[in-house]
């Protein structure tokens, strides 16, 4: 199932939410190549997904950061902690497939959904919407 933005994932700072957009934005993308796939991706797509978000994201939480410090937002710690498990289980996610140890074509795409699914939600819903209404653009 794509993930489809609603207006409750708004952190209310316009270029964290274009950010959040886009991340989920190569989930979808993903999903897409599932569904064309008839129900699987192919490796490449796989590969090229993990690496955008990787990149991506490496990105966002650096301006996210830098922004919530500009702020003064009194979660900045915790924030900087979270972001790196996040990193961490992103990386730990591609050794996992880089190692061909998610399975067949089809397991593979099934984990490879669920994981991403689950870091979406775990970095927009769980923890960056604690930031809403505490800073301001
Ligand atoms: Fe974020």
């Amino acid at each position: 199932m794509p993930i489809v933005w609603r207006d409750q994932m708004n952190v209310g700072i316009p270029e964290i939410d274009a950010d959040h957009r886009h991340l989920i934005s190569i989930a979808n993308e993903f999903e897409g190549a599932v569904r064309r796939g008839a129900g699987q991706a192919d490796e490449l797509s796989i590969r090229s997904t993990l690496r955008q978000m990787q990149h991506y994201a490496r990105d966002h939480f650096a301006r996210e950061e830098r922004m919530q410090e500009k702020m003064g937002y009194d979660g900045l710690a915790e924030n900087k902690i979270q972001h790196a498990m996040l990193l961490r289980s992103l990386n730990d996610f591609i050794v996992l497939f880089s190692d061909g140890r998610l399975g067949p074509p089809a397991e593979a795409t099934e984990k490879m959904t669920a994981f991403l699914n689950r870091w979406l939600v775990d970095h927009i819903l769980k923890i960056d919407l604690k930031m809403k209404g505490k800073i301001t653009p």
